[in-house]
């Protein structure tokens, strides 16, 4: 079943576009973090994706046997190992989407933050490699912290000459996941009809459900506003103290992934109607980057969800842009004493 979410006026339509193009888009997609929590369903689920025709998986240790075991299932999509840091380049060859789950996870009483000086050089690293082979690629950044980890990735892409704003996407979807679920269950609606954007960034505080925006139109009282965002926010921490030190979230991730992935590949396809909320390189606010919908051409949704957030978050905005915009200011100047 297709993943994406679709605007639900047209859902119908869209999924018999999706047939009539089925098959004729094919492209390659290359997982680096494989054979981690995330990389493994991941795999899994792309290996199952009608658009991705060869998979690329690269991890530093264990690929020869998820791609051995990968290799089996009776899908068309040809699955290939790479393994360790000298077949990084030869993983990235001709990909047109690049999907990064590589990195540490965070363990009972860390936040993600506390996880920028492992995985901040691990992403450098691979986007490094990434704008010299395959400069074009969509790049999906899941590798925490996202509001860190993504400006990081902008700022090695314009060492690099090959910067595009529009190619880089912070992966947020398991924040738009969660509220759907969260608000399906809370307001007993069918979940596969519910659609809540989640604005902003991806840690705590800075994660912004928009729950004003919900489809189909709900009418939350002011308790349930402040429960259900509250949970949203703190999910990833419910996740972790739940795995009790065993790791973050991995399959409700993968499967987010996997939505995101299609999304993009969706559009790269020609598709039309199909968007998601990613933290980007962003013009909607003061903040240089912010997850939104993908308001490409639609001002006036880029206008409606200002207002929305301003209204829903009119005392704690200010508050909230000084998080991100510290975690941006401290990545800016980590990158520059690394640099000197
Ligand atoms: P994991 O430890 O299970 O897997 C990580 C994998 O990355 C391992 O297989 C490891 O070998 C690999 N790796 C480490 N360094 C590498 C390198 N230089 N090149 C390639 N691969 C490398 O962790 P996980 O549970 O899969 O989580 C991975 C990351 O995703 C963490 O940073 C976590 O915080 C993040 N995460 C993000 C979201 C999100 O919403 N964006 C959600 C969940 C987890
Ligand atoms: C999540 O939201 O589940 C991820 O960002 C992982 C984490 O550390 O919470």
């Amino acid at each position: 079943a297709a993943l994406t979410q679709r605007r639900p006026s047209t859902a119908r339509a869209s999924r018999d576009l999706a047939r009539a193009v089925e098959c004729k888009s094919q492209f390659k997609v290359a997982l680096l973090g494989a054979a981690g929590g995330i990389g493994q369903p991941l795999a899994l689920l792309l290996k199952m994706n009608r658009y991705v025709s060869d998979l690329s998986l690269y991890d530093i240790v264990n690929v020869p046997g998820v791609a051995a075991d990968l290799s089996h299932c009776n899908t068309p999509t040809q699955v290939k190992a790479f393994n360790g840091k000298e077949s990084l380049e030869a993983a990235l060859e001709g990909a047109d989407l690049v999907v990064i789950p590589a990195g540490v996870p965070r363990k009972p009483g860390m936040t993600r933050d506390d996880l920028f000086n492992t995985n901040a050089s691990i992403v450098q690293g691979l986007i490094e490699a990434a704008a010299k082979v395959c400069p074009k690629a969509i790049l999906n950044i899941i590798t925490n912290p996202v509001n860190s980890t993504v400006p990081i990735t902008a700022e090695t892409l314009k060492a690099a000459g090959v910067y595009d704003p529009k190619r880089v996407l912070g992966v947020s979807t398991l924040d738009v996941v969660r509220a759907n679920t969260f608000v399906a269950e809370a307001k007993g609606l069918n979940v596969k009809d519910v659609d809540v954007p989640v604005v902003g960034g991806h840690a705590g505080i800075t994660i912004l459900p928009l729950l004003s925006q919900t489809q189909p139109k709900v009418n939350f009282s002011e308790d349930e506003v402040a429960k259900l965002t509250d949970r949203i926010q703190n999910a990833g921490t419910e996740v972790v103290e739940a795995k009790a030190g065993a790791g973050s979230a991995t399959l409700s991730m993968a499967y987010a992934a996997a939505r995101m992935a299609e999304s993009v590949l969706a559009g790269l396809s020609g598709e039309g109607n199909v968007y998601e909320c990613a933290f980007v390189d962003s013009q909607v606010t003061e903040l240089p980057y912010f997850a939104t919908k993908d308001i490409d051409t639609e001002t006036t949704t880029e206008r409606k969800l200002r207002t929305s957030l301003e209204a829903h978050f009119s005392e704690d905005l200010t508050s909230k842009k000084q998080v991100i915009s510290e975690e941006v200011k401290r990545y800016l100047a980590e990158a520059d004493a690394r640099a000197n």
